[in-house]
């Protein structure tokens, strides 16, 4: 099938790569001029592991294109996916302007028959709106079909998750319309759930708010078991052993963030407003997320009384590991609060430096390796799991370290090799060591 793709961030490149990977002709679409001259010369311009060869293997094999020009790949498509980004309000209500946008322009090229697929994540109905919006702006006198087709990647894991993921779900109300989508999607060997519009919309809020829901509950839990003096992670992996609660989702920790939890829990909340229910379950869970990303400092307000002046390091940026992403990243959090504190600030994450220069504020210093990070720090903070920080040899931080202390946000060392290596540990819903 010729399809295009309007939006080459995040959804659409991983959406578009894996399309083509399967056989399919696809125009990757993006304003942005600079980011589509790097995409042509087979350059990636986010940090996804496995992305950048599938660009170089499709473009070189001619399945996958990338253009500035949004005429060019959507005049002559069959199928063209919206999958421009759709960022939150102030209040928390999804900002639609990008996709109204999009969907107006996309109306001004059409001149076939085709099938737009929204795969933005969007309040339930507007899939429908923008089916209206489009017909209204069309120069020339053809039919469209609306299909929601949302995404459930991962960032860090994107490209193998469209290969291996759990459902890929189809809404519309055409039969025929679902029916070709359904068939663009085959070669991916993943189940296929057809459903109404309103229905898949609803199904990623649905899934992400629960997620986000397994995140704080287990939050929770850890911040009780480190008042009696149980460990997190024995509970949830006893818990996890039981089927119907499953082990994912359950790694107690900072908090969550990145581009959906924090923002999709907050327009789910919003929508529920708008039908007159109050969404009491959600909100408590944004406010516990809220209150994990203070922890670390408060805890180590406590063992220190000032943080005044003191060398902090933090290990980790990124909302996540496997990514260079920013969004929501507990470290901003972080980074406030030490600021407010008058904390010296070190900071080091393997691939995030250059985003969050970008991000955090001034009076920030960026080290460019581990050692450079630790050499010197009167505390450090661990705030994305890294395999390079995991891997670390637990002795440099003695030897790097003035007074070896760590508050880890993310649980990744063994608390019994910790104890070998005499470090002052303070991790999440565990008994801390003290030297
Ligand atoms: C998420 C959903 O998983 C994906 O299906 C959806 O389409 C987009 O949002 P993503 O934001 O890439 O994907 O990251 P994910 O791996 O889900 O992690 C989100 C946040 O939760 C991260 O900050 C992570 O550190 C945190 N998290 C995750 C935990 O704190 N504990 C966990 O057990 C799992």
């Amino acid at each position: 099938m010729r399809i295009a793709i309007v939006g080459s961030g995040y959804v659409g490149l991983a959406t578009g790569v894996s399309l083509a990977e399967v056989g399919h002709h696809v125009t990757c679409i993006d304003k942005d001029a600079g980011k589509i001259k790097m995409l042509q010369s087979g350059k990636s311009p986010i940090y996804e592991p496995g992305l950048e060869a599938f660009i170089i293997k499709n473009l070189e094999a001619g399945y996958l294109s990338f253009s500035n020009d949004i005429d060019n790949g959507c005049s002559t498509a069959e199928i063209i996916y919206i999958t421009v980004g759709t960022p939150q309000n102030k209040d928390g209500t999804t900002d639609l302007t990008d996709i109204k946008e999009a969907s107006i322009d996309i109306a001004k090229t059409i001149s076939q028959d085709v099938i737009v697929v929204t795969k933005s994540t969007v309040p339930v109905g507007t899939s429908e709106t923008l089916k209206q919006l489009i017909e209204e702006n069309l120069v020339h006198p053809v039919s469209i079909e609306i299909v929601s087709n949302p995404e459930f990647l991962r960032e860090g894991s994107a490209i193998h998750d469209t290969f291996n993921g759990d459902r890929i779900v189809i809404g519309a109300t055409n039969n025929f319309a679902a029916g070709v989508i359904e068939e663009v999607n085959r070669p991916f060997n993943v189940p296929i759930v057809k459903t109404e519009l309103r229905d898949a919309e609803m199904i990623k809020y649905a899934s992400n708010a629960f997620l986000a829901t397994k995140i704080s509950f287990i939050n929770e839990i850890a911040t009780i078991c480190e008042k009696v003096g149980a460990n997190v992670d024995h509970v949830a992996s006893a818990m996890g052993m039981d089927k119907r609660i499953g082990h994912q989702f359950l790694q107690a920790g900072i908090g969550y963030g990145g581009s959906c939890f924090p923002k999709d829990t907050k327009a789910l909340i919003q929508l529920s407003g708008n039908v007159e229910h109050d969404f009491e379950l959600l909100k408590s869970v944004v406010k516990v997320n809220n209150n994990q990303q203070d922890l670390l400092v408060e805890k180590a307000k406590q063992r220190f009384k000032s943080l005044t002046g003191r060398r902090v390091t933090l290990l980790g940026l990124a909302f996540k590991p496997n990514t260079n992403d920013m969004r929501e990243a507990a470290s901003i959090t972080v980074v406030d609060k030490l600021i407010a504190e008058k904390a010296e600030i070190i900071v080091y994450d393997p691939v995030a430096n250059e985003t969050a220069k970008r991000t955090l504020p001034e009076g920030v210093n960026y080290a460019d390796s581990f050692q450079t990070a630790v050499k010197d720090a009167e505390v450090v903070f661990i705030l994305t799991e890294w395999e390079e920080f995991k891997q670390i040899d637990l002795s440099e931080f003695k030897r790097l370290m003035k007074i070896p202390i760590i508050f880890d946000g993310r649980n990744c060392f063994d608390l019994d090799v910790m104890r070998v290596y005499e470090i002052e540990y303070h991790s999440i819903g565990r008994p801390s060591i003290l030297r």
